[in-house]
């Protein structure tokens, strides 16, 4: 049977409070027969009058993003909306249902103002604004709007509107400040509104040198109640200066550092809410998902520290808060400090928290009570409680809190530990999406770096469905640029227009739009983006010289790349790829996307215009960067990755550029020491030339650096730095060292696209390939992706001479599939198939091998003594000291007559493992 279901509005369901003049409209079929393609849909629209748009019977394979196209939508309406399909040889029908906003914010003016509260702006404490109303009629629907300058929290009766944290949320306030809706349930009689308000991201502190009064000095509420009775009339209660402010128990909140509450200090009338003057010009409805507490985590042990630190550990590096559940003496203090890790001595290490100080603290008043912050939030896998009598009961529970996201991808496989890289890229990606896409959660920083994003994107997006989330960036990041700096660095951009924007960071306002219209197929993104885009790109021919590059200005460069020596600008931080070759090789990946944008678009001039400056701008790369026989005049890890990854050298080069990349790759004994621009292209690169094999062995590699080094050493996150504990347990002393930053969990695109192997062919995966690529050391993998169209599955194991592939294809898209080991490419319409045969490749990896370090075989209790046995001269030799930390490998390029004998040692080595 045909049917349909995940029935979306602007990917949201049954959304409420929907401010999109056109929503888009997306479904999903299903059916147990195979080939399922739609012919044709109709859509309609209705409130309570009837029908407000009919598509009418479209032949069309369209089932997502479909543009409402009807008369002008009302706000404040509910509709219904129905789609019928039919894919020829059934028809299947599904309904489901959207709220508008307020369509403009401009409807709050005249029925709500802005007030404040009387205490000096600077004032720490949190304001609370009480309203009490009384409902004497039968209410047929209520709606709450709302927002704030600062945070808010809102209650009705007592009781807490819903499960959402930090609304208004995060934008580029100057421009933007969304409000939200609510539905409330209001009691017949007397009821009372409440709302807390704290500092949050509008007047507390932010920055590396973290200020307050980022947009404004004192908070201020705008909210309005809109009442429909039964009996047709209607009632609005809006914020004015009929409204009560008091003290709460909120004694200070600040993001960075952390929340006080006196939960015995009685509420403190402050007299009547002021009118405060700001207006209704940027008020939008909220367009991405809100925060919510995702996870609740019981604490896994708790000891008392050398230091003598009583100390309490969850197991996992997370973003969010603790709870405390207390029976306290009327008085009693207790101080919660948060913290990411212990230092090497096993005390409570707060050395990366830069200024954040990341303490809550309660004075108890005697009762049983559940505690919690309300406008701060942590990035912590410790918590150290100070306060505690000898003996006394309190359960803590780290609350996980992150923007509410639909995780749309998995992936797993026969390797634990990259099962639990993976893992660490979830939750870092959890834990940097608090409401905008960040860096990172524990230090004072927890901003939109852009450069994180444009390396990050592509393996997010698989697994999270992050389109309104993004697009809510975006829009921010298009309203903070300017002609003048290109791009801001960090969105919203709370450090002023004083920076102009760098390459890798500024090119997501032209990466991260592609990524999410191939990812989800919503060409709007492209063309609500596509000015911004060109502002990024005409920012940077401005910068150029007369041989057509951009070659002056600040950049970040390879950020934290590991194979500079000390660099010109003794910046430690950065790797050795010249600053403007990588700034080139963007400019050139970021006019790619302009014109293929604008060729998208229909936008004729700019396509010609953007080729053809792409063209020169290629030709000055090549004449400046790449020498006439094929080398790079920088040939840094990075710089190969990119001229390959972006296909920046003639093809008759390429082969010569994979090759000095391997080279270089081998010098450091397959080891990476690439930083922010080189690593997320890295094995893709190698992969695409011809050296998937080597990718694979990056991947596995356990020394530091690399991926399972981090998790060898404990990491339940992805870390900043390649090496951001050292070897010996040690902190890497550098304080901006996060263990939460995500840049490096881009890995995992590799990881969902060659070695899965599925690949988006058209956008939205409407067409997909899969095409498994083997490594030694993974026997098996499983790879789920929730595409706009359904799920997409494939499976493979290849172990006991036995390749085994299953695929799933949802309906309405086709796939091309390549078997591992066979040439020819099947496309397959939608079902799910299994293909099993007889395997050649055995990809068994053995714990040693001739790739490890000597030591390894010297400190083994089978390898020296055989190695004395059978070659007591070579065992004896004192010049061993001096290769010991090299690859068995390298001797052998020496001494390839001594490659049976090691091969019999590890063998035996191996055998006595298994
Ligand atoms: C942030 C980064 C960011 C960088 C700029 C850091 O402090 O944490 O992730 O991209 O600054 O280079």
């Amino acid at each position: 049977m045909l049917s349909l279901y995940d029935l979306t509005v602007e990917q949201k369901t049954a959304p409420v409070g929907l401010d999109e003049k056109q929503p888009a409209f997306s479904w999903k079929l299903k059916s147990e027969r195979q080939d399922v393609l739609q012919k044709s849909y109709r859509l309609t629209v209705s409130d309570e009058t009837g029908t407000v748009w009919d598509s009418g019977e479209v032949q069309s394979e369209q089932s997502t993003f479909v543009c409402y196209a009807g008369a002008a939508l009302k706000a404040c309406t509910e509709y219904v909306w129905t789609v019928e399909v039919s894919d020829g040889v059934e028809t299947a029908r599904a309904e489901s249902r959207f709220e508008t906003g307020l369509l403009d914010g401009r409807a709050f003016e005249g029925y709500a103002d802005w007030i404040t509260h009387p205490l000096p702006a600077e004032e720490a404490s949190s304001p609370v604004f009480t309203k009490i109303f009384c409902v004497e009629k039968e209410v047929k629907r209520a709606r709450l709007y709302a927002t704030a300058l600062g945070l808010y929290e809102a209650e009705l009766n007592g009781q807490k509107l819903d499960d959402t944290f930090f609304a208004p949320g995060w934008t580029n306030y100057k421009k933007r400040l969304q409000y939200q809706t609510y539905p409330v349930a209001l009691t017949h009689g007397v009821n009372e509104l409440c709302f807390t308000l704290g500092r949050g991201w509008y007047c507390g502190k932010l920055g590396f040198d973290p200020q307050p009064n980022n947009y404004g000095d004192r908070t201020a509420l705008l909210a309005m109640l809109c009442v429909e009775y039964a009996d047709g009339s209607t009632d609005v209660i809006g914020t004015s200066e009929t409204w009560q402010v008091s003290t709460g128990m909120i004694r200070f909140s600040e993001i960075y550092d952390g929340e006080t509450q006196d939960t015995t200090a009685k509420e403190q009338p402050l007299g009547m809410a002021i009118r405060y003057e700001h207006g209704f010009d940027s008020l939008i409805g909220q367009e991405n998902e809100p925060v919510r507490c995702l996870m609740r985590l019981n604490a896994q042990q708790s000891f008392v520290t050398p230091k003598g630190e009583l100390v309490y550990d969850f197991g996992q590096n997370l973003t969010g808060w603790t709870e405390v559940q207390i029976s306290g003496k009327p008085g009693q203090i207790l101080t919660l400090h948060h913290a990411e890790s212990l230092d090497e001595n096993g005390n409570f290490y707060t050395g990366n928290l830069s200024f954040a100080k990341a303490t809550d603290t309660y004075t108890l008043n005697g009762e049983k009570q559940a505690l919690r912050p309300h406008f701060t939030f942590h990035g912590f896998r410790y918590l150290w409680v100070e306060g505690l009598d000898e003996g006394q009961e309190a359960v803590f529970t780290a609350c996980h809190l992150s923007t509410d996201l639909k995780q749309s991808g998995s992936f797993e496989c026969s390797h634990k530990l990259i099962n639990r890289l993976q893992q660490n890229i979830q939750w870092s990606q959890r834990d940097n999406y608090l409401d905008v896409p960040t860096d990172c959660p524990q230090r004072s920083e927890r901003l939109g770096w852009t450069g994180d994003a444009t390396a990050y994107s592509p393996t997010a997006a698989f697994n999270e469905n992050i389109l309104p989330f993004m697009k809510k960036w975006l829009r921010d990041l298009y309203s903070e640029q300017t002609p003048a700096i290109g791009m801001p660095q960090v969105v919203p951009n709370i450090m002023g227009v004083g920076q102009t924007g760098a390459a890798f960071w500024g090119d997501v306002a032209t990466v991260l739009p592609w990524t999410l219209y191939q990812v989800y197929g919503d060409k709007r993104v492209l063309s609500d983006q596509f000015d911004s885009m060109k502002i990024w790109v005409d920012f940077i021919t401005a910068q150029c010289g007369e041989n057509g590059l951009w070659q002056t200005g600040f950049q970040y460069g390879d950020w934290l790349g590991l194979d500079a020596e000390v660099n010109a600008l003794n910046e430690p931080r950065k790797g050795a790829t010249e600053d403007y070759f990588a700034a080139n090789a963007c400019y050139l990946w970021s006019l790619q996307i302009v014109v293929d944008t604008a060729k998208l678009l229909g936008k004729k001039e700019d396509e010609a215009k953007y080729r053809a400056l792409r063209e020169k701008v290629l030709a000055a790369f090549r004449a400046e960067y790449v020498t006439a026989t094929g080398r790079l005049v920088c040939e840094t890890q990075t710089a190969m990755v990119l001229a390959l990854h972006l296909g920046l050298v003639e093809e008759k080069h390429r082969a010569r550029i994979a090759a000095m990349l391997k080279t270089n790759i081998d010098a450091h004994k397959t080891h990476l020491v690439t930083g922010f621009i080189g690593t997320p292209y890295a094995c893709l690169a190698l992969s695409d030339n011809g050296m998937h094999e080597l990718a694979g062995k990056l991947l596995l590699q356990e020394q530091n650096p690399s991926w399972l080094y981090e998790v060898k050493m404990g990491a339940t996150t992805i870390w900043e730095r390649w090496d951001s504990i050292l070897p010996d347990g040690s902190f890497n002393p550098a304080n901006m060292n996060s263990l939460n930053h995500y840049a490096y969990g881009s890995i995992g695109n590799w990881l969902y696209t060659r070695l899965a192997g599925l690949e988006l062919l058209e956008p939205g995966y409407k067409q997909f390939s899969v095409k498994p690529q083997f490594i030694r050391g993974i026997e098996w993998v499983k790879l789920r992706y929730d595409s706009v169209y359904g799920p997409i599955r494939v499976e493979w194991s290849c172990r006991n001479k036995q390749i085994r592939v299953e695929v799933e294809v949802p309906a309405n898209t086709t796939a091309l599939v390549t078997l591992p080991e066979k040439d020819e490419t099947v496309e397959l319409g939608s079902g799910v198939y299994t293909y099993e045969y007889a395997a050649e490749t055995n990809l068994h990896l053995s714990k040693y091998s001739l790739e490890m370090p000597l030591r390894i075989l010297m400190e083994h209790p089978i390898g020296k003594p055989m190695l004395s046995q059978y070659a007591p001269e070579m065992a004896g030799n004192r010049m061993l000291e001096y290769v010991i930390d090299q690859p068995i490998t390298a001797l052998l390029s020496y001494a390839p007559q001594i490659q049976p004998l090691f091969e019999a040692i590890i063998g035996a080595m191996n055998s006595a493992e298994e």
